[in-house]
C-alpha cells in the first residue's frame, strides 16, 4: 500500500500555511460549524452570474446521447472494455453515484457529482471506478460547462441501459457540481476501510447510515463481514436498501437487473497486486488509484472488488438468464482467484453457458455473489424473483422505473427536472403538487388575508410555530419537504410531537376558516392555498412580535403555493422528514436519536435548512426572545417580555453575570444563577448555551446584541424567516 510507504516529510508534515496542528486535533469534540460554510463562491469556478439550469437547456442532448453511444463500443487500451461494451461498467460507476443516498437525512445520492472527490472517489467499493469517469473526459470535455459531471454519470447510466436493450424510463438533468467533497455527510465514524463499528445489539445500525460497512455503497458481496449466509446478507439489503427508499419489489429488480449486466473482477490477490486508492496514491498517478501489478494489470487481468463473476450468458444485453439461472441451479460455495467467497452451480453444471470477457469463444459457469443468492432463499424476495423469472416485461418495467427512482430520488420537485426526457408520468415518491388553476392573490388579498388572521384570535406563538413546523421540513439535501403543498395538514406530520399537534389543529381549523372565506366570497377565479396562509400567519405573527419589540416592518411574502391532495402524499416515505430535532424549536426527539449532541443536531438541521452560521444564529435568537418552544418551556427564552423580537436571547446568553451549572447528568438542561444573589434567573438546553460557549457562535452572537444592531437583528431575521419559509419555492427561483 503506497499510501502507507510514503516517507512522513512527504506526506504532510510541512510548515506552510495550511499546516500544523488545527483546531481539529487539539479539540475534536469542538463543534464544526464549517458545515454551514460549504461550496463557498471562492470555491466555485464558474462566473457568478453562471445559471447551470440555462446552461443545460443549451446542451444538445441528443449529441450527447449519440456520443456515448458512439463511447460504449469504442474499447481503449489502457482499459480495454469487457466483451467489447463499457456499458455495464458505466451502469455500476451510476449506480454507486446515486447509490450512497439516505433516505433519513436525504444526504448523498447522485445531484452533486463528489464521486470526483475523496472520500467517495477512493471507497474500496468504487474501485477503478476512476477509469469510467476518464473514459468520459473526453465528452465532458466536449460540452464543458452544460451539462454537470453529476448529470453525465447519470446520463450514461441510462445510455448504457439503452444501448443494452433496457428503454430508459426518462432522464432529467439539473444537478450542479459540487467543487470540493461535502463535509456534511456522516459516513461512519470508522477509522479503517470496511470497518462496521456501526453496530449495535440485535444487528442494529447506527442511523442515519445506510451501508454496512464504512467505504462501501450498501452491502458486503460476499455476505455479513464476508460470512457467505444469503439469509444474513438479506436482513443487510432490506436493511440498507430499505434506507434508500426502496421496497422488495425495487431491491430485487435493481439487483437482478443490474447483475444481468458485466461481471466483477477479482483476477488475482488484491493484497499482493493493487496500489493505493487515489487519494493516497503518489503524485505521478494523477489522480488514479488502485494501480494493478499483476500481469497487465486491466483487461483480463483486472482486480476491482476481488470477486471473479459473469451472471449471464449476454453480459451486454438485456436477458432472463440472472433469474432462470439463479433457479435453474443448485448453488455451491467456492473461491474466486483473488481468495473471496461466491457461487457456482453444484455438480459442475453450466460450465459452457458464460462468455469470457476478452478471449472470444472460451467459455465459463456461471457464478452467483452472495447478495445475489439472497434473492433466491429469503421467502419474499424468493416470492419477487419467480415472478419476474416467468414475466420478463414485468421485470424490466421494475428496474427501469426502480432505476429511474435511484438516479433522480434526489433531485426535489419536478419544477427542478430539466430536458425533453423528463417523463410526462408523475411519481409518488417525486411528492407531487397539483399544478395552480386559479389566479394569485394580489397585494390587496394580502392586506386583507392578514387582517383576517389577526382576527381570529391566534396567538403570535401559535401562528408563528405553525409557520415554521410548515417550512422548516424542508432539506437541501434531497430538496423535499418545505411549505408548499401544506402537507402539514395530513399524516404522518400532523401528528408529529415536534408540530404540537393539538395546537395544529386548531391554528389550521382557523386558517381554514379564512381560506373558506375568502375563496367563496371571489367573484372571479381567485384563490388562496392554505400552504400560503400558513406562512402569511407566520408573516402576521412576526410583524407583531416585532411591534411589540417597537419596529414597524413588513415581511416579504411570495404567494404561489399550492395544495397537495391526500393521494399525492406517500405517508411512508414523508415519516423520513420527521425532524430527529429542530433546535430552534429546541426539539429533540428522544426516541429516535442520532448520537449528537444538542448543539451539533441544531447545526445538523440548520444545515439541512441550507442556512449560514449566522442565519442560523439570528434565527434563534429571534425565535427564542418569540418563545417558540415545542413543549412551550422557557429553556433559552433569556426575556421578560416574551413574544416581542427583542435582542435579549444574545444579551444574556453573553452576560458573564449569569452562573450556568448542569441540572442533569447528561449535561442536556442547564440552569442560569445571578452570580450574587444566587436567585434562578433562566434555564436553557445545549442548543441554547452553545451561543456563549463556542467562541465563533459568540462572536455571531455579540453582533446581534450589539447596541447599534436593533436594526439589523430584526432585519437579518425577517431575511432569514422568509428564507426558511420560501425554501422550496423552486418554482418561482
Ligand atoms: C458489479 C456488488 C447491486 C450493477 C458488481 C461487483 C460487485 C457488486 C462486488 C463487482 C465489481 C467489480 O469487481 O468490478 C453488488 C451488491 C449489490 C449490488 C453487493 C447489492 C446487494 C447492484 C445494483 C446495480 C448493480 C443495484 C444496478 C442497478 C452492477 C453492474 C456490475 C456490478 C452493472 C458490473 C460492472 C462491470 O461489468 O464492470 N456489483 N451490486 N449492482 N454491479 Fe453490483
Amino acid at each position: 500500500n503506497e499510501s502507507s510507504r510514503s516517507c512522513p516529510f512527504l506526506s504532510g508534515a510541512h510548515s506552510t500555511a495550511s499546516a500544523g496542528t488545527s483546531n481539529r486535533d487539539w479539540w475534536p469534540n469542538a463543534l464544526n460549524l464549517h458545515i454551514l460554510r460549504q461550496h463557498s463562491e471562492l470555491a466555485d469556478p464558474m462566473d457568478p452570474d453562471f445559471d447551470y439550469a440555462e446552461a443545460f437547456q443549451q446542451l444538445d442532448l441528443e449529441a450527447v446521447k449519440q456520443d456515448l453511444r458512439d463511447l460504449m463500443t469504442d474499447s481503449q487500451d489502457w482499459w480495454p472494455a469487457d466483451f467489447g461494451h463499457y456499458g455495464p461498467f458505466f451502469i455500476r460507476m451510476a449506480w454507486h453515484s446515486a447509490g450512497t443516498y439516505r433516505i433519513a437525512d436525504g444526504r448523498g445520492g447522485a445531484s452533486s457529482g463528489s464521486q470526483r472527490f475523496a472520500p467517495l472517489n477512493s471507497w474500496p467499493d468504487n474501485a477503478n471506478l476512476d477509469k469510467a469517469r476518464l473514459l468520459l473526459w473526453p465528452i465532458k470535455k466536449k460540452y464543458g460547462k452544460k451539462i454537470s459531471w453529476a448529470d453525465l454519470m447519470v446520463l450514461t447510466g441510462n445510455i448504457a441501459l439503452e444501448t443494452m436493450g433496457v428503454e430508459p424510463f426518462g432522464f432529467a438533468g439539473g444537478r450542479e457540481d459540487v467543487w470540493e467533497p461535502e463535509s456534511d455527510i456522516y459516513w461512519g465514524k470508522e477509522s479503517e476501510w470496511l470497518g462496521d463499528e456501526r453496530y449495535t445489539g440485535n444487528r442494529q445500525l447506527e442511523s442515519p447510515l445506510a451501508a454496512v460497512q464504512m467505504g462501501l455503497i450498501y452491502v458486503n458481496p460476499e455476505g455479513p463481514n464476508s460470512e457467505p449466509d444469503p439469509l444474513k446478507s438479506a436482513h443487510d439489503i432490506r436493511e440498507t436498501f430499505g434506507r434508500m427508499a426502496m421496497n422488495d419489489e425495487e431491491t430485487v429488480a435493481l439487483i437482478a437487473g443490474g447483475h444481468t449486466f458485466g461481471k466483477t473482477h477479482g483476477a488475482a490477490d488484491p493484497e499482493k497486486y493493487v496500489a493505493a486508492e487515489p487519494a493516497g496514491a503518489p503524485i505521478e498517478a494523477m489522480g488514479t488509484g488502485w494501480h494493478n501489478s499483476y500481469e497487465s494489470g486491466h483487461g483480463p487481468h483486472t482486480i476491482t472488488s476481488g470477486l471473479e463473476v459473469t451472471w449471464t450468458r449476454t453480459p451486454t444485453q438485456w436477458s432472463n438468464d440472472y433469474f432462470e439461472f439463479l433457479f435453474k441451479f443448485d448453488w455451491e460455495l467456492h473461491k474466486s482467484p483473488a481468495g473471496a467467497w461466491q457461487w457456482r452451480p453444484k455438480n459442475g453444471e453450466g460450465d459452457d453457458l458464460v462468455p469470457d470477457a476478452h478471449i472470444p469463444g472460451k467459455k465459463h459457469h456461471p457464478s452467483m455473489l452472495t447478495s445475489d443468492i439472497a434473492l433466491k432463499v429469503d421467502p419474499k424476495y424468493r416470492e419477487i424473483s419467480e415472478r419476474f423469472r416467468n414475466d420478463n416485461e414485468a421485470f424490466k418495467d421494475a428496474f427501469s422505473r426502480a432505476w429511474y427512482k435511484l438516479t433522480h430520488r434526489d433531485m426535489g420537485p419536478l419544477s427542478r427536472y430539466l430536458g425533453p426526457d423528463v417523463p410526462g408520468e408523475e411519481l409518488l415518491w417525486q411528492d407531487p403538487l397539483p399544478e395552480r388553476d386559479y389566479d394569485l392573490i394580489d397585494d390587496n388579498d394580502v392586506a386583507t388575508l392578514k387582517g383576517k388572521i389577526a382576527d381570529t384570535g391566534l396567538s403570535v406563538q401559535e401562528l408563528a410555530y405553525t409557520a415554521w413546523s410548515s417550512a422548516a421540513t424542508f432539506r437541501g439535501s434531497d430538496k423535499r419537504g418545505g411549505a408548499n403543498g401544506a402537507r402539514i395538514r395530513f399524516a404522518p406530520q400532523r401528528n408529529w410531537e415536534v408540530n404540537k399537534p393539538s395546537q395544529l389543529r386548531k391554528v389550521l381549523s382557523a386558517l381554514e376558516g379564512v381560506q373558506k372565506d375568502f375563496n367563496d366570497g371571489q367573484s372571479g377565479n381567485k384563490q388562496v392555498s392554505l400552504a400560503d396562509l400558513i406562512v402569511l400567519g407566520g408573516n402576521v405573527a412576526i410583524e407583531k412580535a416585532a411591534k411589540a419589540a417597537g419596529k414597524d416592518i413588513t415581511v416579504p411574502f411570495t404567494p404561489g403555493r399550492v395544495d397537495a391532495l391526500e393521494e399525492q402524499t406517500d405517508v411512508e416515505s414523508f415519516e423520513a422528514l420527521e425532524p430527529y430535532a429542530d433546535g430552534f424549536r429546541n426539539y429533540i426527539n428522544r426516541t429516535n436519536p442520532i448520537n449528537a449532541t444538542g448543539e451539533e443536531l441544531l447545526v445538523d438541521r440548520a444545515q439541512l435548512l441550507t442556512l449560514t452560521a449566522p442565519e442560523m444564529t439570528v434565527l434563534l435568537g429571534g425565535m427564542r426572545a418569540i418563545g417558540l418552544n415545542y413543549d412551550d418551556s422557557k429553556h433559552g427564552v433569556f426575556t421578560d417580555n416574551p413574544g416581542a423580537l427583542t435582542q435579549d436571547f444574545f444579551n444574556n446568553v453573553l452576560d458573564l453575570s449569569t452562573k450556568w451549572a448542569a441540572t442533569d447528568n447528561e449535561e442536556t438542561l442547564f440552569e442560569g444563577k445571578d452570580r450574587r444573589t444566587g436567585e434562578t434567573r433562566f434555564t436553557g438546553t445545549r442548543a441554547d448555551l452553545i451561543f456563549g460557549s463556542n467562541s465563533e457562535l459568540r462572536a455571531l452572537a455579540e453582533v446581534y446584541a450589539a447596541d447599534d444592531a436593533t436594526d439589523k437583528f430584526v432585519n437579518d431575521f425577517v431575511k432569514a424567516w422568509t428564507k426558511v419559509m420560501d425554501a422550496d419555492r423552486f418554482d418561482v427561483k
